[in-house]
């Protein structure tokens, strides 16, 4: 049964640390089995909080991990890499379960290509444009220690209900 992890909130040495690469040659049955629990637990924290997108840091695990939320269900990115960047770039408010309450507008590129291993190990490539691009780009800055608050303008505080 996959359960819901507590999401590790800013500031937390966790979320500034440059995660390491998941060695999938090298990988004993035993971590493969735990990997695939934390991609099973990622995906129903996400869902169950309303992410958009979530990094392994963000669950206390400095690994090179993302789960993101597309409309075709959830996608495992394991290593995601990003290998080229539109000139274009666009403003588009974020916000991050790490960061609750706030929201900012942040620039980022229109379209990416990315390069991972999808959950069955499988090496990958896509383009991504649009909303998808600003995830990938936002999950993948947390894998360098990086927030979305570093790079964003028209800091909003929201308060809980
Ligand atoms: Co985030």
């Amino acid at each position: 049964m996959s359960k819901i992890l507590p999401i590790i909130k800013n500031p937390s040495p966790l979320l500034r640390e440059k995660s390491k690469e998941i060695d999938l040659k090298k990988i004993k049955p035993n971590e493969l089995k735990e990997l695939k629990e934390l991609c099973a637990d990622m995906i129903k924290t996400m869902k169950e909080k309303d992410g958009v997108g979530l990094a392994a840091p963000q669950v206390g695990k400095n690994i090179r991990l993302i789960t993101i939320n597309t409309k075709d269900g959830p996608k495992i990115m394991i290593n995601p890499k990003i290998t080229g960047k539109s000139w274009a770039k666009e403003w588009n408010e974020e916000g991050c379960l790490s960061v609750p309450g706030i929201y900012g507008k942040v620039r980022r590129n229109k379209k990416i290509n990315c390069v991972y291993f999808d959950k069955k190990g499988q090496k990958t490539k896509i383009q991504a444009e649009g909303l998808l691009s600003f995830v990938i780009q936002h999950e993948t800055d947390h894998l360098d220690g990086v927030l979305f608050i570093d790079k964003a303008k028209e800091i909003k505080k929201i308060k809980a209900i």
